[in-house]
């Protein structure tokens, strides 16, 4: 399906959704998040999709958070709406069972920011920035940045942030949590393809294991957990993958991973 505001291209099994509103540094309008939410489902169906790389056109920003123009407008039923919508989003990216990767390559705020917190991995450029603005604007976070924020990064940070407004450096970014690397801008793609590539030669259901055990888990209480981690290191004994993994190890080979 043809999206106006976001393209999809795929490399072997690694899916790019490019958020492409760059004239607008890919603020997420409601059709947007539309079109992002059902992007990703259908990366999820699809079999062939081993990994997701979330990016935004032009080199100024990821997403500079969500549209400003059109909350002008809106009533309280309206902002409850729009703010369950965002987080629906981020819900269907954590839960994916594929990794995403967030390609950071400038502005990450508001709900750009908040976008990238959901992905598995963040990747950014040392140029990029990061912040949650809505103080500024009157609001606070409403696409679940007040909770992953404090999840990542710990209340102390998640406060100063969100309650004083200001951006980051991706340096600081990666010392909070926010950002899992930070590379010079100009090796940013060969980061992100290099790690993606890694993640689409890996076995699907060892990944998706991971995945359910450490977001799920990171909910719950630990013996909760460690049931979900049980569940998924006794389901990948079910795999023909994992039957090639051991088995090439003990041959000294590279394993090639089928997803069954
Ligand atoms: C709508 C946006 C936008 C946004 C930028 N633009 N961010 N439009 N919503 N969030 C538009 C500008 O209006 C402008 O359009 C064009 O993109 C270029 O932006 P400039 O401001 O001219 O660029 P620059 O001076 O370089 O400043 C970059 C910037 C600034 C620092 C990132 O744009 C900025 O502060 N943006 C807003 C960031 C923000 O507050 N984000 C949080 C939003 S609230 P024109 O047509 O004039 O060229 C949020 C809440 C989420 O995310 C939860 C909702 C439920």
């Amino acid at each position: 399906m043809a999206f106006r505001n976001v393209t999809t291209s795929d490399r072997g099994a690694v899916r790019t959704l490019t958020v492409n509103r760059p004239d607008k540094l890919n603020a997420l309008n409601r059709e947007t998040i539309g079109e992002l939410t059902l992007a990703f489902r259908q990366a999820a169906q699809d079999d062939a999709v081993r990994v997701v790389v979330l990016a935004g056109a032009g080199d100024k920003a990821f997403v500079a958070g969500a549209d400003i123009s059109e909350m002008t407008a809106w009533s309280p039923t309206r902002a409850q709406a729009a703010s369950r919508a965002g987080q629906e989003l981020m819900l269907t990216i954590e839960r994916l069972g594929k990794p995403v990767l967030a390609k950071i390559q400038g502005y990450a705020l508001g709900g750009g920011m908040e976008l990238a917190m959901a992905c598995h991995l963040r990747v950014a450029s040392d140029r990029a920035k990061f912040g949650q603005p809505e103080i500024g604007l009157g609001l606070i976070p409403g696409f679940g940045g007040t909770q992953r924020l404090t999840r990542l990064a710990g209340r102390g940070a998640a406060l100063e942030l969100c309650l004083l407004g200001h951006q980051i450096d991706a340096a600081r970014a990666e010392r909070l949590g926010v950002v899992t690397r930070v590379v010079p801008a100009d090796e940013l793609d060969a980061t992100v393809d290099g790690m993606a590539d890694q993640l689409a030669a890996a076995a699907p259901l060892a990944l998706k294991g991971i995945l359910d055990a450490v977001i799920e888990g990171a909910e719950c209480a630990i013996d909760q957990g460690l049931a979900f981690e049980t569940q998924g290191f006794a389901i990948a004994f079910s795999t023909d993958d994992m039957r090639e993994g051991t088995g090439a190890f003990l041959e000294r080979r590279k394993p090639s991973f089928k997803g069954s």
